[in-house]
């Protein structure tokens, strides 16, 4: 199990406005990074899919957040909450992008024989376009620069059993976090990733064996533990923050050291 441990409180974020994509349960990272935000003193509006506002909504309440539902395949919904967050917060300091979806037959088994043109299409929609998407309407609301965010995997630059097409997706929103970092530098708005380690969430759950690979991924680690969702929050802290301020198209790994470890010793 991943070591659990509370961030400090304080005032880092104290004055900064920021918006958090993709709520749908006290599991999501979403929430985890929306916790430490407001904890810091950031002042949040929070998205969520309209079918899981029965636990979304109390949730971004909870942490004082601004509740919005908003469904990222449809413009109106898009125009409809940057709308409502323009309304309500003005600007924005920073914007998380914690949203991802694939149609679960292309998260199992042979990535050649099962990635379909619809599968491939509606992965890409979802996980990537929508960053674009959101980048392009957020950066519009940051007029005095700020920082822009999205969550990745390691499946990026691996091919990983049953990530398939995911994978794919992900690594075209590494390459769309450096082209969005060079296109946005010159407005001081920071783009980056965080690759984080297996976190058990819905999107986790949504994978063929994902729960066996999170059980198996502390093993794998060089801290031989599991990532703790509290420890992607801080990375977000420190990229959403003033402490980051010179890191921009950069994909930090948050995963105990899993991307960088060699074959485990059993197998040499
Ligand atoms: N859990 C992990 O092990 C892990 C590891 C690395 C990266 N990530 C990434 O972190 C991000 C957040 O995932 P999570 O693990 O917190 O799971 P999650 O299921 O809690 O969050 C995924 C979110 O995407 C939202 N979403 C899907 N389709 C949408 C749409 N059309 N419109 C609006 N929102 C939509 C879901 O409603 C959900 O809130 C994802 O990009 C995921 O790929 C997760």
């Amino acid at each position: 199990m991943a070591d659990e441990f509370d961030l400090p409180k304080g005032e880092l974020m104290k004055g900064k406005k920021g918006l958090i994509m993709g709520l749908a349960d006290s599991h999501s990272i979403a929430f985890g990074i929306a916790q430490q935000m407001a904890a810091q003193g950031a002042e949040l509006a929070i998205t969520y899919m309209e079918s899981n506002e029965r636990r979304a909504k109390p949730l971004a309440e909870s942490v004082g957040g601004l509740p919005i539902a908003c469904d990222v395949s449809d413009d109106a919904s898009m125009d409809a909450a940057f709308a409502q967050v323009e309304k309500s917060l003005g600007t924005l300091d920073f914007m998380v992008h914690a949203i991802a979806m694939a149609n679960r037959e292309q998260l199992m088994g042979s990535f050649v024989e099962n990635t379909t043109r619809d599968g491939f299409h509606f992965a890409l929609d979802i996980s990537v376009y929508s960053f674009v998407d959101a980048t392009r309407r957020a950066a519009k609301l940051m007029p005095n620069g700020g920082s822009i965010m999205t969550l990745t995997y390691l499946g990026a630059e691996r091919p990983m059993p049953n990530y398939n097409m995911m994978g794919v997706a992900k690594a075209a929103l590494e390459s769309a976090v450096r082209s969005a970092a060079r296109d946005l530098g010159p407005e001081k708005i920071r783009v980056n990733a965080i690759s984080a380690g297996a976190i058990r969430t819905l999107s986790l759950a949504g994978i063929s064996g994902g729960r066996q690979m999170h059980a198996k991924s502390a093993a794998l680690s060089a801290l031989r533990e599991n990532t703790a969702v509290e420890s992607v929050a801080g990375c977000a802290l420190w990229l959403a923050s003033d402490l980051g301020r010179s890191a921009t198209g950069e994909i930090v790994h948050v995963d105990a050291g899993i991307h960088m470890m060699g074959p485990p010793e059993e197998l040499l």
